[in-house]
């Protein structure tokens, strides 16, 4: 999928909403391809602390759900993976990767288009990551199924984003978050903040229905980290402050694995009761 009317609605917002911020990420993109080692989320934990990312990717296909400035994706070519594609809806975002992978001499395939359809085939991929793509923008109810079509059976996924307290805890105004609770945690899916001139649309769930989730599509759960700021962290990164985050998860990490032997078919029951579905076909 590339045509851009074929993105689901919230994927438009969302697009619009990160084709207007990639220049202020164009730094932290930057500095992402600068660092030898990786480090994830708000707090920059290193990846020997959360080893989302595993040290050696050598013969390995590898994708990156909502790539941004494409860092990871480099991290990824580092590590050894035989080829790697980042995908992510924004063109202005896929600019600035396109231009650090010609500037760091690296070859990325680089997709426009949504990480709730990646226009490649069933079992492409042995090794998936979203670091705050996918893993907050899209859909969990699509793209964690189409995570597991793309992944071979042993195929890994690791993602990163905001926690599922600290969405419940997420002003609409873009505000800081605090300690009152902002809307309910049972049923949260999709939640639409940012101010009238620049919407956005994040996704999150309940813990249960995570895990409720990774099991009716047949996922191993490796690992849930609840993310705690370190003791250094000072003042507030994007909506969240440091002493908010040191005292509750501001952010949630997983690692799961598609078991070898396991059925390559859509998981189509994962998706039954989605709500957006209806909107679009993918
Ligand atoms: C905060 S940036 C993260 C970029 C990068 N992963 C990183 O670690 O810096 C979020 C990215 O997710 C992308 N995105 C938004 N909706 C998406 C979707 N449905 N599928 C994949 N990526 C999406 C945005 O365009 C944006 O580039």
């Amino acid at each position: 999928m590339n045509r851009l009317d074929d993105f689901p609605p919230h994927a438009q917002t969302n697009r619009a909403h990160w084709n207007r911020h990639a220049e202020d990420w164009r730094q932290i993109g930057r500095c992402g391809w600068r660092r030898r080692q990786p480090a994830w989320g708000n707090w920059e934990i290193p990846n020997t602390e959360l080893p989302l990312l595993p040290d050696d990717l050598s013969g390995l296909d590898a994708i990156d759900l909502g790539c941004g400035a494409g860092q990871v994706c480099f991290w990824m070519h580092q590590r050894g993976a035989r080829s790697v594609v980042g995908i992510d809806p924004s063109e202005r975002q896929l600019e600035i990767a396109r231009a650090l992978a010609v500037e760091y001499r690296v070859e990325l395939e680089l997709i426009h288009g949504v990480a709730e359809a990646v226009p490649r085939p069933d079992a492409t991929f042995d090794f998936a990551l979203s670091e705050y793509g996918a893993s907050v923008w899209a859909d969990p109810l699509i793209w964690i199924p189409e995570a597991w079509r793309l992944l071979r059976p042993g195929g890994r996924l690791s993602f990163i984003g905001r926690s599922t307290l600290s969405l419940v805890c997420a002003p609409p105004d873009d505000g800081p978050i605090g300690t009152t609770l902002q809307r309910d945690w049972f049923g949260l899916q999709r939640v639409a903040l940012g101010p009238q001139e620049d919407p956005y649309v994040v996704f999150n769930l309940p813990i249960s229905e995570w895990f409720a989730l990774f099991r009716r599509i047949g996922f191993v759960v490796d690992d849930f980290y609840e993310v705690r700021a370190p003791a250094s962290a000072t003042g507030q990164r994007f909506e969240t402050p440091a002493d908010w985050a040191r005292r509750f998860p501001s952010e949630q990490a997983w690692r799961l694995s598609k078991p070898q032997g396991s059925c390559q078919g859509p998981p189509s029951t994962a998706i039954v009761d989605n709500p957006t579905k209806d909107a679009y076909s993918i």
